[in-house]
């Protein structure tokens, strides 16, 4: 199955969850100017030592234990520096973590976009009881979706309550597809 981008916004934001944060952020930016589309992963999870930041890249550092190898940032590393781009993790113990990614838009070997609205979609259905701010900017236009906002609106009823779900599901599909009139791929 070809992996598209959307795939590792998933598997980079789980991480996120998987260290504890109670915020994760999701920044997403396509600019034809500068070529580039740019994923940011921002969190207030456990963070990691200077060493684990070090080794990391490394497909064989997991804190796993069913499998000895973690290979969500080494695929996003590759998909970044095979468009051209490059990734950067910044992160201190007890703080959070950012990770950068940057992709060539343009470049041939760049993977399809796919779903993001599906990616963020899942994200809080997955994990409803945790924070989640998205953004999306596409050539300066932009959308942002902050969990916190609708949690407070529709207390006390929970974000994977059906109806709420399907709110959510609508609103992200329809804002996303409005910033680039749907023929973005
Ligand atoms: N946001 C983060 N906060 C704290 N630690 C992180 C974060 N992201 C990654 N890590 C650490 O880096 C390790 C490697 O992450 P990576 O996504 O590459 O593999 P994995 O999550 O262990 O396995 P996989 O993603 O293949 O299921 C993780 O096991 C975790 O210990
Ligand atoms: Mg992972």
């Amino acid at each position: 199955m070809m992996r598209e981008l959307a795939d590792n916004i998933m598997d980079i934001a789980q991480n996120s969850i998987s260290a504890g944060a109670s915020l994760t952020e999701v920044h997403v930016t396509v600019s034809h100017e500068e070529d580039r589309i740019t994923f940011v992963f921002r969190d207030n999870g456990c963070g990691m030592s200077e060493e684990m930041v070090r080794s990391v890249m490394e497909p064989f550092t997991t804190s796993r234990k069913t499998r000895k190898v973690g290979l969500g940032l080494p695929l996003l590393r590759q998909t970044a520096e095979m468009t051209g781009g490059s990734i950067s993790v910044e992160s201190t113990v007890g703080v959070g973590t950012v990770v950068t990614a940057a992709f060539g838009l343009t470049h041939i070997d760049r993977p399809p976009m796919g779903d993001v609205a599906g990616a963020f979609f899942s994200l809080v259905m997955m994990n409803p009881d945790t924070d989640f701010l998205f953004t999306f900017d596409y050539d300066g236009k932009d959308f942002t979706f902050d969990t916190r906002i609708i949690r407070e609106t529709v207390a006390p009823l929970p974000l994977n309550q059906m109806e709420i779900a399907s709110w959510i599901k609508d609103c992200l599909s329809t804002e996303i597809n409005e910033l680039h009139g749907g023929n973005f791929s």
